[in-house]
């Protein structure tokens, strides 16, 4: 399973379109990267910090599920995309 994390911040640029950072950092990713590694499913799940996945929201960040196709918006903590990143991989019985 690949999770594609979006960072992009458009906060200091002229572009006034919503986007996921601030409210979720490349810091936030590393921590969900660390926490992976901490339950031994770092060949089960990858994690990666991506650019916009193009469903910009201001409710908070977006990130897709693959290979299930998944893309999830209005993140706005590193506990809910754990529990999110839990509850897919023991749905593709992967845990
Ligand atoms: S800025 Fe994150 S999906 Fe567009």
């Amino acid at each position: 399973m690949h999770v594609f994390i979006c960072t992009n911040d458009r906060t200091q640029t002229a572009d006034h379109r919503p986007s996921c950072g601030p409210t979720i950092t490349p810091e936030m990713v590393k921590e969900i990267k660390l926490w992976i590694r901490s339950q031994g499913l770092t060949n089960e799940i990858y994690c990666t910090k991506a650019s916009c996945l193009g469903f910009c929201n201001p409710e908070g960040g977006v990130m897709c599920i693959w290979p299930q196709g998944k893309f999830i918006k209005g993140l706005t903590s590193v506990e809910e995309i754990k529990n999110i990143i839990q509850q897919e991989a023991e749905e593709a019985g992967l845990i």
